[in-house]
């Protein structure tokens, strides 16, 4: 074991150029603007029409490589956290590896749903202290778009399309975004309450039924609730295991799946809801996605100082949590 310190050294996004906004969302089906959003505060979402998930990935990769001044070339993990790649082999982070030329790097997916960034972070630590590795880029990317259950108003009106990525450095040296703690946690008794089925493509021998469509399905009430406790809970712990209190972080950016639930726990901890990154409004819920996508932009808008905390929470279907908090 290779006793490093962990920093964020560059993010990036990319998101999907055609705007689908909650007017046109009233065109597929019975809601309208008024009840998205009071209810989310989603004004606007993007989906895929023609691109693919995977050059988005690349996108936000090369923005994120960019910004770390690190060559593709230097990497020695990626790890892509998406449960609707563009394929399933060669996985997304296969195909970032082959496409970018980061040929000495380790790649692989991980499906942890809209936690799924927090826990690709949690595992390129991991690996990055057993093998001393120096540089690994993480990336959270998802389509939710292509499984939304389009007959099914509670859930439609609330996802889209994206991916946000990070470089992450092993080097004791670095001088900037140092993660001071990370954790990630499993929810598994109430893994029935957000649910998407495996593709089932049927044999000559035996064909699935249209309710085994891979398709959302959700009991919100049950996420709402389950989305304000657990964020709660891992705030507390990250600052409880970085030795800070939530007082001196200056940004906090939550999955960004309904603008309702960021309020819901800003005021359960009696924090400042300004110190609360949003734009749920411009994206809607784009899952493993959003936190990466949120800090990306949440660190060109509010430019954080160096030395200010930040910290990270997500969670999903799983169900899932996690999230983590560094020094600027
Ligand atoms: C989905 C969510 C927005 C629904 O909000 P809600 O306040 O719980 O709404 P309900 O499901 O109780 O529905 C309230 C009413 O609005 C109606 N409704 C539901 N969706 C609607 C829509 N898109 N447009 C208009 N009306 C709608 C319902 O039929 C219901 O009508 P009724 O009172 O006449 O029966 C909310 O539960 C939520 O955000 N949950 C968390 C979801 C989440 O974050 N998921 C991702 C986790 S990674």
């Amino acid at each position: 074991m290779v006793n490093l310190s962990m920093h964020i050294i560059g993010t990036g996004a990319a998101v999907p150029k055609r705007v689908i906004t909650n007017e046109d969302i009233t065109k597929v089906g019975d809601t309208s603007d008024e009840w998205i959003t009071s209810r989310t505060g989603i004004k606007e979402r993007r989906m895929l029409s023609g691109e693919a998930l995977q050059d988005l990935a690349k996108d936000a990769a090369r923005e994120a490589l960019d910004a770390a001044n690190i060559a593709a070339a230097d990497l020695d993990l990626i790890i892509v956290a998406t449960f609707t790649p563009t394929n399933f082999t060669p996985n997304t982070a296969c195909y970032l590896k082959s496409t970018m030329g980061a040929g000495k790097a380790v790649a692989f997916d991980i499906n942890s749903a809209c936690s799924g960034f927090a826990y690709s972070l949690w595992v390129a630590q991991s690996i990055m202290a057993v093998h001393g590795y120096k540089n690994a880029l993480i990336i959270g990317a998802d389509a939710l778009s292509i499984v939304t259950n389009w007959d099914d108003r509670s859930t439609f009106v609330l996802f889209g399309d994206g991916a946000g990525a990070a470089v992450l450095c092993g080097e004791d040296e670095a001088s900037r975004g140092e993660i001071l703690a990370s954790t990630v946690h499993n929810f598994d008794d109430e893994g029935h309450s957000l649910f998407v089925t495996g593709i089932n493509n049927g044999t000559p021998f035996y064909k699935p039924g249209t309710s085994e469509k891979s398709i959302v399905t959700m009991d919100g009430k049950t996420v709402f609730r389950f989305a304000t406790v657990v964020c709660v809970d891992i705030m507390r712990e990250l600052a409880e295991k970085a030795k800070v209190t939530l007082d001196e972080v200056s940004y906090f950016v939550l999955h960004q799946a309904n603008g309702r639930i960021i309020d819901h726990v800003a005021g359960k901890l009696k924090l400042p809801i300004e110190r609360f990154f949003k734009n749920v409004d411009k994206y809607g819920n784009t899952s493993a996605a959003s936190v990466p996508i949120a800090l990306h932009q949440m660190m060109q808008e509010c430019r954080p100082k160096t030395g200010e905390l930040v910290m990270l929470a997500a969670f999903g279907g799983g169900l899932t949590a996690g999230g983590a908090v560094f020094r600027v």
